[in-house]
C-alpha cells in the first residue's frame, strides 16, 4: 500500500531523506478524483524515477467559484488504492490548514500567459495554480514533475514559472488520454448527464476538424477557428467560451499559422465545463491563394 503522508513537515523530511540517499524523485501533483489520465502521468513518472510521489490537494486558491470547490469530488481511500495500483511510493494529502496556516500574502503570477483563454473566464485561477505548484515543488523538491497536456495553458504557465524562477525541476508534459470516442478524460466528465455524455465527443471532433483545415493547407487562424466552431454550432447544447489558435510556447493568439500551434477550446455542456486542445507540430504548406 502506498504510504500516506498528511503533514507538510513529514513530506519535506521523507523527500529530503530520499534525495540524500541519491534517489531521483518523480512528482505528480493532482487534486484527486483520479482517473486513467492521472494513471498515465504516474506510469511515466514511475518509469523515469526511483521514488514516485503524488499529491492530492484540492487547492482553494485556484477556484473562482465557491460551488465548484465544494462540489469537487473527494475520496481519499479510493484514490490511495488507485495510487497503490500505479506503484506510487508516497501520497501527500495535506489539509488546507497545513498548506495555508496563515492567509497567504505571497502569490506567483505568470503574466502574459495567464490572462487569456481559461484565465479570462476564471479570474485568478492561474495565480492559484502557480502559487500552489510552487509550494508543492518547494516541499517535495522533485527532479521531474509531470502535468497533463490536456491543461495546455496550465502546462505553459508552470513551465514558464519554473524557467523564470530557476526552479531546479524538469517539467514534463504527458499526452492527453481519451475515451474510445475521443472525449478527453477529466474528473468533470462524471458530472455529465447521459445525454450530454453522448454528445460530448463533439468537442474533440471540432478540434480535429480545425486541425484538418490546417493540414489541408489553410494558414488563416480565423478560418481554422470557424471550421471548428461550425461543428460545435450544430448542437445548441454547446456554449463556447473560447475556441482559439495560439502559439505552443506561450499561448499567444496567432492570425497567420506559420509554426507550431495549439488549437484550444473551452465549452459548457449543461452545467459542466469541458476543455480540450490539439497541438499542430508542423508548419502547413503555404499554397498561393490559401486562406
Ligand atoms: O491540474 C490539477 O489537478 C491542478 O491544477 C494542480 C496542478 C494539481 C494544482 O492544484
Amino acid at each position: 500500500m502506498t504510504d500516506l503522508i498528511t503533514s507538510v513537515r513529514d513530506m519535506q523530511a521523507v523527500c529530503a531523506d530520499a534525495r540524500q540517499r541519491g534517489l531521483t524523485i518523480g512528482f505528480v501533483p493532482t487534486m484527486g478524483a483520479l482517473h486513467a489520465g492521472h494513471g498515465a502521468l504516474m506510469d511515466q513518472a514511475r518509469a523515469e524515477s526511483q521514488v514516485l510521489a503524488v499529491s492530492i490537494f484540492v487547492n482553494p486558491l485556484q477556484f473562482d467559484r465557491r460551488g465548484d470547490f465544494d462540489r469537487y469530488s473527494r475520496n481519499l481511500p479510493l484514490d490511495r488504492e488507485f495510487c497503490s495500483r500505479h506503484r506510487v511510493d508516497l501520497l501527500f494529502a495535506p489539509s488546507a490548514k497545513d498548506m495555508y496556516p496563515l492567509p497567504p500574502r505571497t502569490f506567483v503570477e505568470v503574466t502574459g500567459i495567464s490572462e487569456r483563454l481559461c484565465g479570462e473566464f476564471r479570474p485568478g485561477h492561474f495565480r492559484g495554480v502557480a502559487t500552489v505548484v510552487a509550494k508543492l515543488l518547494n516541499i517535495v523538491q522533485p527532479h521531474t514533475a509531470y502535468f497533463g497536456q490536456k491543461d495546455a495553458q496550465q502546462l505553459s504557465v508552470i513551465t514558464r514559472m519554473v524557467d523564470d524562477l530557476n526552479m531546479p525541476v524538469k517539467i514534463i508534459g504527458v499526452p492527453t488520454v481519451r475515451e474510445r470516442d475521443g472525449l478527453a478524460l477529466s474528473s468533470r466528465n462524471s458530472r455529465l448527464t447521459r445525454e450530454e455524455r453522448a454528445v460530448a465527443p463533439r468537442l474533440f471532433q471540432a478540434l480535429q476538424t480545425a486541425l484538418q483545415t490546417i493540414q489541408s493547407g489553410c494558414c488563416s487562424a480565423a478560418h481554422v477557428r470557424q471550421t471548428g466552431l461550425d461543428v460545435l454550432s450544430r448542437d445548441p447544447r454547446f456554449r463556447v467560451e473560447y475556441f482559439e489558435v495560439v502559439t505552443q510556447a506561450d499561448m499567444q493568439p496567432v492570425q497567420e499559422i506559420d509554426g507550431p500551434v495549439v488549437i484550444a477550446a473551452a465549452v459548457w455542456l449543461g452545467a459542466t465545463r469541458l476543455i480540450d486542445n490539439v497541438t499542430v507540430e508542423c508548419t502547413p504548406p503555404i499554397y498561393p491563394g490559401s486562406h
